[in-house]
């Protein structure tokens, strides 16, 4: 249980402003478009591969290469919050990278800011969650 509480914790998004290393502006809001992928750099070295998802109004990032053979999961459709890989249908929630089948490796999934139009992706990526994720944490709404 301490990890299962240890992982939720760690995934509570850091308040934070633009200036703020933590953090990489990665895309314009209104570039995505709801149910389709977008590529952007962003992550650790900000020059890493991000997939963001706008699912329902909000916006999802988790890692754009897929950890079974580098399919790019920006290109797989997504049905709802699960993304299928193009290249041999592996499956992921975009709200936690979590894979939905036994056995497989995720996907890094990262919080997500809002901020004068802009998504700001974190450079790290959040621990694993081990339950969906509340409405309002690890995801940006695009109307506030
Ligand atoms: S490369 Fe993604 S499922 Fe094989």
């Amino acid at each position: 249980m301490e990890d299962h509480d240890a992982a939720i914790a760690a995934s509570t998004p850091v308040r934070a402003g633009r200036g703020d290393r933590r953090w990489t502006d990665v895309a314009n809001v209104a570039e995505l478009v709801e149910g389709e992928g977008r590529l952007v750099l962003g992550g650790r070295a900000r020059n890493h591969p991000v997939a963001l998802f706008l699912v329902g109004g909000t916006i999802y990032a988790v890692n754009a290469v897929c950890p079974h053979m580098g399919g790019p999961i920006t290109c797989g459709r997504l049905r709802g919050h699960v993304v299928a890989c193009p290249w041999h249908g592996w499956t992921f929630d975009v709200r936690t990278g979590f894979a939905d089948h036994p056995d497989a490796h995720h996907l890094h999934a990262y919080d997500v800011r809002i901020e004068d139009g802009r998504v700001l992706v974190a450079v790290r990526p959040r621990a694993l969650r081990m339950i969906d994720p509340p409405d309002n944490a690890g995801d940006a709404r695009t109307a506030t």
